[in-house]
């Protein structure tokens, strides 16, 4: 799919079927977040592959939705501020941004295996860390399923570009 079509065909599924995921598939879509760009090349970011089955009740206690726990995978991105880039002039810490462009990556490259993601951020934090035994310094950034899609894609709703952008000036 050429990058036109893969930003037309990516949408969020909250509906997965509970076939397993391709491993080729998995390795291709991690591999994108690999190679997703980051402040100052740091690579703040790490990406937890959970697999659902057996863990759905756990699960749940990070993000309650039936749909979230349907897919056989879910992924946490997660980010290191203290490995991340910051900015001298007022200290301002990349490692979110860079865990956002990690996870944009992964959306992207399961939209181009056929596989579907939904990012979540409406989590419980509280529970993430508890549920997946994170240390204090990681963050957990965002969520997503990982499967094959069971819903299909609604007309996607965006302002008209003339809303996106200014000439010039603001
Ligand atoms: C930063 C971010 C956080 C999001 N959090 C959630 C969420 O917690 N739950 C959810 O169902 N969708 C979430 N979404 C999905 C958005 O609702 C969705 O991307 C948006 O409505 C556009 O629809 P589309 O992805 O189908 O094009 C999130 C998306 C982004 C980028």
């Amino acid at each position: 799919m050429n990058f036109q079509a893969l930003i037309r065909a990516r949408y969020s599924v909250r509906a997965y079927k509970p076939d397993p995921v391709d491993e080729d598939k998995l390795a291709r879509i991690l591999e994108a977040a690999r190679l997703a760009p980051t402040a100052a090349n740091r690579q703040p970011v790490r990406v937890m592959v959970i697999p659902t089955k057996g863990r759905e009740k756990e699960m749940a206690r990070i993000y309650s939705r039936e749909w979230f726990v349907q897919a056989p995978l879910v992924l946490c991105v997660c980010a290191l501020p203290s490995e991340a880039w910051v900015r001298k002039a007022d200290g301002w810490n990349a490692a979110e941004v860079d865990a956002a462009i990690v996870m944009a990556h992964i959306v992207l490259a399961a939209a181009e295996e056929g596989l579907g993601t939904c990012w979540i951020a409406a989590f419980d934090p509280a529970a993430a860390r508890d549920v997946l035994g994170l240390p204090p310094e990681v963050i957990p950034s965002a969520f997503t399923p990982l499967g094959i899609p069971a819903d299909t894609a609604a007309p996607k709703k965006r302002r008209p570009l003339a809303d996106l952008v200014r000439q010039d000036h603001w």
